[in-house]
Parts: structure tokens; C-alpha cells; sequence
């Protein structure tokens, strides 16, 4: 099949660039004889290896069974399988790259996605052992998709997955579920520089040059909204100082630049320096998020990157999440784990908005003004964004240092 018959059969406008770009590897791939699975099949260990739940095999099999059946979906089923388990790029890949063939599925098409991950295991586990990672951070790592499941189901009321091209980060063991939490390595690109004071251990953050923030302290465009008097974040070292923006508490930006002697203020995070980017799997696959058991998943993280990842000297654990939200330890009580992990954490100004926090916390799309609020924190947010107030997402580090501290 041609890709303007799939495009055309599939009746989308056009094929991503993305399906353009690989289409001739993914056929040469397909005429050497690819891994010998064929587009619908289920591999045999696939449900136990990604933890499916049990009610949604009948669902997936009877997709299984569509797909082999229709051509198009067969063909479209197994470029998404080249590209999720063979291709040698090994970025994430955006969610129009995935978009699931609803004009033939129906309502069977968030199914779609889950067929085309039961039709491979081995290769998900072999990149795990080829870096050295055990077959049980493995498991515990690729049963993230199961609980994608759970989830997708506990919001829309039926199976289905969304993401399947960020669940490639498992699929090439570039994620690791260790203990309650999930990790991967990046490289910090963040407009933030982080000095401390040689002699008493003081952090102190900087905006980088050329960014927009509210007169408010917000990131301009945070939650939509432009500030006529927005200002420009300014940054330079010059000689033996450094001046700029300070961040300030409450995870906002300050308009007064301050001056730091770099004699006595070293860098300790720049953009390029390599991070532990932190992951919280939710509810479903791990229950509530106890600090003890986010304690021992640090730990467990402190002890496994050096290991794996020997050429990279980390700064910083970081995080860019709803959960950073600073108005959530206004609102929720001291003892709520959503405060106790938020604790640590050096807080940024960055352009979010309320969309994560209220999917995470009311389900898809679900309208704050119309939701009748079951748990504590749905009763503090309907509260506090009907006084006028608006959530949005932050980001933060935690330094090395202040990680070994703080849970060894
Ligand atoms: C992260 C998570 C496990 C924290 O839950 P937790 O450990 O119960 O957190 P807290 O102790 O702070 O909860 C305090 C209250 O808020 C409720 N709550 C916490 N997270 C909630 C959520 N996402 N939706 C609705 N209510 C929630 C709790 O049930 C509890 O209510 P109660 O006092 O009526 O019993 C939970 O928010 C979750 O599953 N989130 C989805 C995953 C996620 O957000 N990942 C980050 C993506 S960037």
C-alpha cells in the first residue's frame, strides 16, 4: 500500500511528516521479512509483561481480530509498531503521529493503541537488559501502560490509551519506575541558573535573560493571560559577577535584578548540566503517595543513575507538574502527601496553566464551576478557584546535595 492510499483510506487530510519521513525504512524494514509478528497479533506474555487488567482482553482481542482483518489497518498497525519498537530515532513521539483511525474504528479506536503494544515484548525487555537494567525495574517499569489502562478507563468509562508515543520512553528504557516513582535522565534546558553561596550553602535561582513575566511575578501567558506591562528577565555575568532576576518565594519572578560576586557564589545548575527528571505514576498502579515510600524511591534513584549512567555527572532532581502548584500547600493541610512531596522543592515560574491539574484531579474536561467534589483537595480547588484564584502547574529542582540529605 501506498501512503496516499493509507492517508486516503484512513480519510485524514494528510499523513503526518512524521509517517512521511519513515515510510520508505518502514517498508524496506517490512520487505526483509521485519520481527515476524504480524499487525494484530498478540504476542504470548504480553498482558502479564505491560499488566494489563484481566477485563480488557476480550476488548483487545476482538480489535486484535478487526485489524487483521481490514488492510488499512493492518498496514497502519504496523508502521505504528515499526515506529514504536524498531525505529533507531528514539525520541517520544507526539500524539498526531498516534492519532488512532477513529473514521474506521469507531468506538473501538482508543483500543487501537493497547493492539498495537500487545504485539511486542521482547524488544521493550531487551533494551532494558542492554543497558544493564534488571528484568524487574524492567516490569516495573513497562507496567506503566497497564496502568494507563486503569486510568483511561476510571476517566472515560471505557479501555483505551492516550500517550502511547511518551509510553515509548519505557519501550526503550529511557524511564524507570523505581519503587512509587518513575525517572528518567535529560539534559536540563530550562531558562533558570542556580548559584550557592560557597559559605553557607544559600541557593540562589536566576531567570534567564529575554523571558516575559507578569507584573504579578508569573510567567507571561501563564493560564492564558498577558500583561500589558510585562517585563523582560535580564541575566549577565560580567567579570566576577553575576546579575539577574532573582526567583523568588512562592515560585515567582522578581522584577529587582540582584548582583551575586562570583567569588562567592559558584553555579551549580546551567542549562546543558544533566537532571533526574521525577515522574508520579498515579493512584491506580501505586496507591497513595506516602513521603516514606517517595524517600525510599529516591534513594533508590541516587544509587541506580550513577550505575547507568556512568558519563553523566547530575545536578539536580527535577519536576514540572500540577503537584509543584504552590497554591496546593495553601490549600491542602501540612500532613497531605501532595505538600510533603512538594516540600523539598525549589520552585520555578514557568507559562503553565490549570488544564493538567483539573484533567488529574475532576477527569477529562471536566467543568471546576459544575463538579460536585468528593475528596478534600476537588472541595479546596472548587473553593479556591470560586474566590477568584487560578491553579496552574510549576516546576522544581531538588540539588544532589540536598536529595542525599534529605533521604539518606
Ligand atoms: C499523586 C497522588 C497519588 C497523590 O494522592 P494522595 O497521596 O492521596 O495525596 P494527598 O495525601 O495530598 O491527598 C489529600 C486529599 O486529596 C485527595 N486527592 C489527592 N489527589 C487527588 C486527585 N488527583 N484527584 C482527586 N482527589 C485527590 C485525596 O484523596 C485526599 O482526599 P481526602 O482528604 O478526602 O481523603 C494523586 O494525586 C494522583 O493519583 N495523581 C495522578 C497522578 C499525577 O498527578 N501525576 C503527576 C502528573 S505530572
Amino acid at each position: 500500500m501506498t501512503i496516499e492510499k493509507l492517508v486516503a483510506e484512513l480519510g485524514i487530510a494528510e499523513a503526518p511528516e512524521y509517517w512521511q519521513t519513515h515510510w520508505a525504512e518502514y517498508q524496506d524494514w517490512k520487505s526483509s521479512g521485519g520481527c515476524g509478528v504480524e499487525p494484530g497479533e498478540i504476542v504470548g506474555d504480553a498482558y502479564q509483561v505491560f499488566d494489563l487488567p484481566r477485563e480488557c482482553i476480550p476488548q483487545v482481542e476482538d480489535v486484535c481480530a478487526v485489524i487483521r482483518a481490514n488492510p488499512v489497518l493492518t498496514e497502519l498497525a504496523g508502521l505504528w509498531h515499526y515506529l514504536l519498537f524498531h525505529m533507531p530515532d528514539t525520541r517520544a513521539l507526539g500524539e498526531d503521529v498516534l492519532a488512532s483511525p477513529v473514521g474506521i474504528l469507531g468506538e473501538r479506536a482508543p483500543l487501537f493503541h493497547v493492539a498495537v503494544l500487545v504485539s511486542d515484548t521482547e524488544d521493550a525487555l531487551q533494551a532494558f537488559r542492554m543497558i544493564g537494567v534488571s528484568d524487574q525495574i524492567a516490569l516495573d517499569s513497562l507496567m506503566q501502560c497497564g496502568s494507563q489502562l486503569v486510568d483511561y478507563h476510571q476517566r472515560c468509562g471505557v479501555y483505551g490509551m492516550k500517550y502511547l508515543g511518551w509510553m515509548r520512553n519505557y519501550f526503550n528504557a529511557k524511564m524507570f519506575r523505581l519503587g512509587r516513582l518513575v525517572f528518567n535522565s535529560n539534559t536540563y534546558t530550562w531558562g533558570f541558573h542556580v548559584y550557592r553561596n560557597k559559605t553557607t550553602g544559600e541557593l540562589k535561582t536566576l531567570l534567564a535573560a529575554g523571558n516575559k513575566y507578569r507584573t504579578d511575578g508569573l510567567a507571561d501567558g501563564c493560564n492564558g493571560i498577558l500583561d500589558p506591562d510585562a517585563w523582560t528577565s535580564e541575566m549577565e555575568v560580567v567579570g566576577r559577577n553575576a546579575r539577574g532576576n532573582p526567583v523568588v518565594p512562592d515560585a515567582r519572578a522578581d522584577r529587582e535584578t540582584v548582583t551575586l560576586d562570583l567569588a562567592v557564589w559558584e553555579p551549580i545548575i546551567t542549562p546543558g548540566d544533566s537532571m533526574i527528571e521525577i515522574h508520579i505514576p498515579p493512584a491506580s498502579s501505586g496507591g497513595r503517595m506516602a513521603w516514606e515510600e517517595c524517600a525510599a524511591s529516591y534513594r533508590e534513584a541516587l544509587d541506580f543513575f550513577p550505575i547507568h549512567y556512568p558519563e553523566l555527572n547530575f545536578s539536580a532532581f527535577t519536576c514540572w507538574s500540577w503537584l509543584l502548584d504552590p497554591s496546593l500547600s495553601k490549600i491542602l493541610p501540612p500532613e497531605s502527601n501532595i505538600v510533603k512531596f512538594q516540600s523539598p522543592f525549589h520552585l520555578l515560574p514557568v507559562c503553565s496553566n490549570d488544564a493538567q491539574c483539573y484533567d488529574l484531579v475532576f477527569g477529562d474536561g471536566a467543568a471546576v464551576s459544575t463538579v460536585t467534589p468528593k475528596t478534600s483537595l476537588q472541595r479546596a480547588i472548587v473553593d479556591y478557584v470560586c474566590a477568584g484564584n487560578r491553579m496552574r502547574g510549576a516546576a522544581g529542582f531538588i540539588t544532589m546535595e540536598e536529595m542525599d540529605a534529605l533521604v539518606r
